[in-house]
């Protein structure tokens, strides 16, 4: 779909040959707004079906996403959506396929992003399939196994950072204004990629009452919400499905921000679910504003409450999913849902 970029902080607009992510007067974040009216997807047996719902470009068709929804054991309106059958064992993949292959398109040769471990892992391996470097700064809390993981893909060139997400986060702008490298990372065309997780959970028509999303950044949060928006607009939905949010008690920058009604504040991160372990959500504000539309809450949950859950998600369908995926099942219990509910398990990467 043709499309310009917007910027979110002053407003400035940018043509669809604009090679990147961030603004050139204030280093804002962009938005895609497309040109025309976004088309009706039809049902969704492939990921490439929905590119029709993406910005225009040049991607290779790799297989990814469709990830099934499966019906929880013992929650009767609650189905799981197991993002973690991804080809990098996290939803990150759907965002990578596509602000990768941008990267290329503009003739890049290098890509660089913070990460806290999973969104790296991604970003590595599509730039290895699209011929590019890749240059990671990860944070402190993120565990071995992940940065492992990055290093099998090759030619990525590991940082690990003294100190947190949104230390990284600087650091990996600094390098690619320095280095003319694209940045990647949660920005505007992975909000983008990441809109098809809601547009598989709304296939055909059946939106489910409520959908629910762990938070970090925000990116999927504020991608769901725009997703929704354009289903409801071409008619593919009916009714909008509210939107939760779920942190860590030891890690609710947004939650907080939520309740009290007050912007968003950096927050440093205590949590165990490292993937989450982000102190300022990049897409706070949108993401608050995803959830007041639609309805939805935001909640954290406790720690134990993670382990506990993740202990039971292996027991019960003999599948390991990460911390911060769980969230979304202990927000379940936690909010007592009645109506149909889909919980976005994001990955496994422990
Ligand atoms: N779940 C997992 C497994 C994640 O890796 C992340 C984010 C989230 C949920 C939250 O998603 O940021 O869109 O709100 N991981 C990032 C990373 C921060 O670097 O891998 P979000």
């Amino acid at each position: 779909m043709k499309y310009h970029l917007e910027c979110t902080n002053c407003g400035s607009i940018f043509e669809s040959d604009y090679a990147s992510q961030v603004c050139l007067k204030c280093s804002g974040i962009l938005e895609v707004v497309y040109d025309g009216r976004m088309p009706k997807i039809g049902s969704i047996n492939y990921f490439w079906d929905m590119e029709k719902a993406m910005p225009s470009g040049r991607y290779t068709h790799f297989y990814l996403g469709n990830t099934p929804s499966i019906k929880s054991k013992d929650r009767g309106n609650l189905r799981l959506k197991l993002e973690f059958l991804n080809p990098t064992h996290s939803f990150k993949d759907r965002g990578s396929a596509i602000e990768v292959a941008k990267a290329a398109e503009y003739g890049f040769k290098e890509v660089a992003c913070a990460s806290t471990g999973n969104m790296a892992y991604s970003i590595t391996y599509y730039a290895k399939l699209y011929g590019l470097k890749a240059k990671v700064f990860i944070s402190d809390n993120a565990n071995e196994d992940k940065i492992n993981d990055i290093k099998s893909v090759g030619d990525a060139d590991v940082h690990k950072v003294d100190g947190d997400f949104t230390k990284a986060q600087g650091m990996a702008l600094e390098y690619s204004k320095k280095r003319n490298v694209f940045l990647c990372g949660d920005y505007c065309y992975r909000k983008e990629g990441q809109k098809t997780i809601a547009y598989e959970i709304c296939n055909s028509g059946t939106a489910p009452e409520n959908i629910i999303v762990p938070v970090g950044n925000a990116t999927l949060l504020s991608a769901t919400y725009k997703a929704l928006t354009e289903m409801k607009k071409s008619g593919s939905i009916k009714s909008m499905p509210r939107i939760m949010a779920v942190q860590s008690d030891k890690c609710k920058p947004l939650v907080d921000a939520y309740s009290s009604g007050s912007k968003i504040k950096y927050r440093k991160p205590m949590t165990s679910a490292d993937a989450i372990a982000v102190g300022y959500p990049t897409y706070g504000e949108q993401g608050i504003e995803a959830i007041r539309k639609t309805n939805g809450k935001a909640v954290s949950v406790s720690e134990d409450s993670l382990r506990r859950e993740q202990k039971r998600f292996l027991k019960d369908y003999g599948l390991v999913a990460e911390l911060a995926s769980v969230s979304t099942i202990a927000a379940f219990d936690k909010l007592k849902l009645k109506g149909s509910t889909v919980a976005v398990i994001t990955g496994s990467n422990v």
